[in-house]
């Protein structure tokens, strides 16, 4: 591996991070709930120690509105993959899923086909931190893609995806970092440009829904 784990996956800790200190709210005020965050978060036992109270009075201090933003930002998606889901949706392809688990931790119908996309490493060290019985685990399918160097719809398509069913994609605090990578890098995959495109021109048509 030529970079550290702990720099591939420090954006999803960061959201895991927020995830995890509104989950220690009290259950009738949290907006959202994740118990597996703890799981994937270095200094997990610090903030738990600290509560939920103190950790948003602290992210408030020191960048107003991050917790908020991203707290809500996860809120919106869940209610929106929960009502997609109950109207019949029939697959849910998760892009840079990180350390969320979405899949596992909202009540899905069972026939809900559900795809994880993330790179490699970070999926990896997901899977090692999950534990064993996870509800939803047989309808959901861990796809390993790097977006920049790789087809996300030869993965998806290996991976079992219909393109004739329909299909939420989400895309939840990423495309910021695939834009900067491919810039950085200097090398633009022609593939992954046009799959970016078609991704962009599916939400701007979800958003005229
Ligand atoms: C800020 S995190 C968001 C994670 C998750 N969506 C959430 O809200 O908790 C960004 C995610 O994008 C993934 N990501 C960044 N660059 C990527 C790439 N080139 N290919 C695949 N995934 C990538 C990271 O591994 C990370 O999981």
């Amino acid at each position: 591996m030529s970079e550290s784990i702990f720099r591939k996956d420090a954006t999803a800790q960061g959201v895991a991070k927020q995830r995890l200190i509104e989950t220690l709210a009290e259950p009738e005020e949290r907006i959202i709930n994740d118990p597996y965050a703890d799981r994937f978060l270095l200094g997990a036992s610090f903030i738990k120690f600290m509560g939920h109270k103190l950790n948003v009075w602290l992210a408030q201090k020191l960048v107003p509105g991050f917790h908020e933003h991203l707290i809500s930002r996860t809120r919106f998606i869940d209610d929106l993959v929960k009502k997609n889901s109950a109207s019949g949706v029939e697959q849910y392809i998760i892009l840079g899923a990180g350390y969320d688990s979405r899949a596992h931790r909202l009540e899905l119908p069972s026939s809900l086909r559900i795809f994880e996309v993330d790179q490699p490493e970070v999926q990896a060290r997901k899977r090692s931190k999950l534990p064993e019985e996870l509800s939803n685990s047989e309808n959901m399918t861990y796809v390993a893609v790097d977006f920049t160097h790789q087809s996300l719809t030869e993965q998806l398509m290996n991976a079992g995806f219909d393109q004739n069913k329909s299909t939420v994609f989400t895309l939840e605090g990423v495309s910021q970092y695939i834009t900067k990578v491919i810039k950085i890098k200097g090398k633009i995959n022609p593939s992954m440009m046009e799959e970016i495109t078609n991704i962009q021109s599916l939400f701007e048509n979800l958003k005229t829904l």
